[in-house]
């Protein structure tokens, strides 16, 4: 009798590992500690033009652009996939639009023109832009950087 029960607990103590370990292998990496959501970052370069796909409708994944990194937001697809009410940031670099707080689609640069360096942004711009790059960083992955024509866009 002992035995069995030895041999029982030994067998739930072997399934018990192998279900943690599949949950941890395949567990949403949105929700993953920090160091696995850098590891799963995939490096990419992005032009205005070639980012203006990823937004839900041309490419079913939607890409936003925030101070030259441009994060995967298709999760918050409800947000920002067609008909929700951030869609003007789809494809785009939104570092205006999120600074002035607003969603009118006239406050981001056309993609056809240089990345908008920001200049002119006040204090409190600044800081609102910064904190929304926060909120970004802190819920979706990373998936490249935004650049001019291909090339490496100074830092200021
Ligand atoms: C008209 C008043 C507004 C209301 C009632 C509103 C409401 C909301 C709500 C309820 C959320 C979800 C918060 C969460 O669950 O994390 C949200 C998120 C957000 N809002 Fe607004 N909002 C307004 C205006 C704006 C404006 C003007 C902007 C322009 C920048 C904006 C940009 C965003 C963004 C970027 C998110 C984050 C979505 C995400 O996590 O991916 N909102 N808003």
């Amino acid at each position: 009798m002992i035995t069995t029960i030895i041999v029982v607990l030994i067998v739930l103590y072997f399934v018990k590992n192998i279900y943690t370990e599949f949950v941890a292998n395949n567990s949403n990496p949105l929700a993953a500690g920090d160091n696995d959501k850098d590891k799963s970052i995939v490096q990419g370069k992005f032009t205005p033009k070639t980012l203006a796909k990823y937004n839900g409708k041309d490419d079913p994944k939607i890409f936003i652009a925030v101070k030259n990194r441009v994060f995967d937001v298709t999760q918050g697809a409800a947000f920002y996939g067609p008909g929700g009410p951030y869609e003007n940031f789809a494809g785009r670099d939104a570092s205006r639009g999120l600074a002035l707080n607003s969603f009118d689609p006239a406050v981001l640069t056309p993609i056809d023109q240089p990345i908008d360096d920001l200049k002119n942004l006040t204090k409190l711009e600044l800081e609102s832009l910064e904190s929304w790059d926060e909120h970004f960083e802190n819920r979706y992955k990373i998936v490249g950087t935004l650049h001019e024509n291909g090339t490496v866009k100074e830092e200021d």
